[in-house]
């Protein structure tokens, strides 16, 4: 090899290396050293270097975290060590019976407990060999897994090499793969969006998005995984269970969070009622908390049943289930015209809430479901979001239950409904039925779309109602004086509105493509649009096969959107946006001082209005966010800012003053 080749080989094993330790203070430690935009360049360098020379990819070079063909099926694997499965109790007895157990076979040594979250995801088993992740496996029944190692991949906190300070090499690591809430409910959102089936909870939604046969679906999804067991190791163990969290969190992965150590099971017990009432507040969602013999010895010598490790326990939570009857079914109308059913319950706590309304999604759930007026249903409240009726309890049927009917006319503006065949959908025919003007209106202001603030449900029922506004853009005319006649809206909040919906002309293209509710698009599909097409232009003269050229757009996407923009409505629509100055192009932010930073405002500023500092932002090639994301770079926090400020604090993100954004802006 000639010199030049040594020293591209050399740049980019540093270049891989780099990436990955600043992947493990990001995504695993949560404590970035360098810039979103600083990584990003890392990142460039090294695809330019492995374009120029593929011999040098290496397997565990991040570039190939998403990587090979969609499968046909998962590949059958068998585990190293069989994936046992935990035992259960659900009382403070149950739990001291199991402490007697354990010190009894252990003959009344001391005994130390570790305690911890138990997640609720999907067990997954990694294998590494020297160093390199080769294999990830679902656990299946125990003895038999599916191969996803490819999806596994794409989940930026698994290390694809061990860290080699940490001694391990070829080892087997297992741990929970999940989704937190907040991911859930935003891919759930999308799903909606784009008129596809919610997942019922984070752990489908999890399980779902690992048995993706198309890895690059799975690299979209906001899957997590944490780890808990060291179940194989070539080199020595560990003397104790926190001696090897220890050591596989040296190696680079997440390990389970809030682990503590008891020699006590009344400690134990204290530690996890203490939990039990904080559950909902990590981000992910866990059923319960796990208790382990610490001692590795200690393990071996309790050994374990067929089925369940002896050494080890589940102390499991209240399930967020309970059952309530099904007092009636009502239909919401969404922005798309779907005709939504509701379920009407008689309102049940369920793990501290009271429930009294929960989705069914469409008509085709109640089929499947059988679900019938007066039913006992089992209702599931999980992820923080709407709850859901499960089933219907068949037994405990009277013979007084009723069918449900989905009506034939628009409950809301009494127009005809249809429902097509391809579609579980009934929808309401009238584009300008007041339900739907103002879903669709509420959709325009939401936070991924034009990120309006103040204009909530009960804003819009009034001024579709007093007929202030018919269609998205009327919003752009509304004036303080003109709010101020409405009910429970005083001079400083309608003065806000006016400000918000001003503010919001600034929005990226992507944004406002998302905004117009086209029925199957969603906020990534709007992104990936707008980043294909650049502008509304050539979207409205691009085909439906030009459309399904795009990562992500297939045939039912391309072909609505292709009929949202050739409908005369919508097209006059796009135009009196366009005359109002929304950007119908995307941003040229690629170039300037402020490339790839993206900033975020909270609070009043003194010396300009929003507006003039977004166009001073975007001027310089940045970006203005809406909210607190991973990318936001700045937070500019003016007078009396807002709760961004506090969320922005807990994230550790940079918090600027006016003063000193203004001296930015002045360097650039
Ligand atoms: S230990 C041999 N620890 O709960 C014991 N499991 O049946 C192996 N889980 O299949 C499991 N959090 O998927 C363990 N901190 C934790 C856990 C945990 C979640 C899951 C795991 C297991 C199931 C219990």
């Amino acid at each position: 090899m000639n010199d030049g080749n040594e020293s591209t080989r050399k740049r980019v094993k540093e270049l891989v290396r780099l990436i990955s330790h600043h992947d493990r203070k990001y995504y695993v430690e949560d404590d970035p050293e360098i810039s979103d935009y600083e990584y990003d360049m890392l990142l460039k360098e090294l695809s330019a270097l492995e374009a120029d020379n593929p011999e040098l990819i290496l397997p565990d070079s991040p570039t190939q975290r998403v990587s090979g063909r969609p499968l046909d099926e998962f590949s059958q694997v068998e585990h190293m060590v069989s994936m046992l499965s935990l035992d259960n109790c659900f009382s403070p007895d149950e739990l001291r019976e199991f402490d007697g157990r354990v010190r009894k076979w252990l003959g009344g040594v001391g005994v130390e407990y570790v305690v911890e979250l138990k997640i609720d995801g999907l067990g997954i088993a990694l294998l590494y060999q020297d160093g390199v992740l080769v294999r990830g496996a679902t656990r299946g029944d125990g003895r038999v897994g599916e191969d996803v190692t490819s999806n596994v991949r794409t989940i930026r906190s698994i290390p694809l090499r061990l860290a080699p300070s940490s001694g391990l090499s070829s080892t087997e690591i297992r741990g929970e793969v999940y989704l937190p809430v907040e991911g859930f409910r935003r891919l759930n959102k999308e799903r909606e969006d784009a008129g596809l089936q919610a997942f019922a909870n984070p752990r489908n939604a999890a399980a779902g998005s690992i048995r993706q046969l198309d890895p690059r679906v799975a690299a979209e999804r906001p899957l997590e995984a944490t780890f808990y067991a060291l179940s194989y190791n070539d080199g020595p163990m560990p003397d104790t269970h926190t001696d090897c969290l220890e050591t596989i969190a040296k190696a680079g992965l997440k390990t389970s969070p809030a682990i503590r150590v008891f020699k006590t099971i009344e400690g134990v017990l204290d530690h996890i009622s203490s939990w039990e009432s904080r559950r909902d507040d990590v981000e992910y969602e866990i059923d319960g908390m796990v208790v382990k013999v610490n001692s590795i010895d200690h393990q071996r010598r309790l050994g374990s049943t067929a089925k369940n490790p002896r050494w080890a326990i589940a102390y499991k939570f209240p399930a967020k289930q309970m059952t309530t009857r099904l007092l009636d079914i009502r239909i919401q109308v969404g922005r798309t015209g779907a005709l939504t059913p509701v379920a009407i319950l008689e309102p049940v706590d369920i793990g501290g809430v009271t429930v009294s309304r929960a989705t069914l999604h469409n008509e085709s759930e109640i089929v499947r479901k059988g679900l019938m007026i007066g039913d006992r249903v089992l209702v599931e409240r999980a992820g923080d979001v709407i709850p859901q009726v499960v089933k219907p309890i068949v037994e405990a049927r009277t013979g007084k239950e009723l069918p449900f009917e989905m009506p034939k006319l628009c409950p809301e503006c009494g127009s005809r409904t249809s429902r097509a065949e391809d579609e579980a959908v009934r929808r309401c025919d009238n584009a300008s039925c007041p339900a739907q003007v103002k879903e669709r209106l509420l959709h325009f202001c939401s936070r991924d779309a034009m990120d309006i603030e103040g204009i909530g449900p009960s804003l819009i029922d009034q001024i579709v109602d007093t007929a202030l506004v018919r269609d998205v853009a009327d919003l752009y005319a509304l004036t303080p004086e003109r709010l101020m006649g409405l009910e429970g809206i005083a001079q400083k909040s309608a003065k806000g509105v006016v400000d918000a919906i001003e503010a919001s002309r600034a929005r990226e293209f992507e944004r406002l493509l998302f905004a117009l509710g086209i029925r199957h698009v969603g906020f990534t599909t709007a992104r990936d649009l707008a980043a294909a097409f650049k502008s509304m232009n050539s979207l409205m003269s691009a085909s439906v096969d030009d459309l399904s050229k795009v990562h992500g757009v297939g045939g039912i996407v391309a072909s609505s959107v292709r009929r949202f923009l050739e409908n005369p409505a919508n097209v006059a629509l796009v135009q009196r946006l366009e005359g109002l100055g929304l950007s119908m192009v995307v941003s040229a932010r690629k170039t300037g001082p402020f490339e790839g930073k993206t900033f975020l405002f909270t609070g009043e500023l003194k010396s300009m209005t929003r507006q003039e500092a977004n166009d001073r932002i975007v001027s310089l090639g940045g970006v203005v966010g809406a909210s607190v994301t991973k990318s936001t770079d700045y937070v500019v926090a003016g007078d009396s800012p807002g709760s961004k400020l506090q969320k922005a604090k807990k994230k550790g993100k940079r918090i600027i003053s006016e003063e000193e954004f203004l001296k930015m802006i002045e360097g650039g």
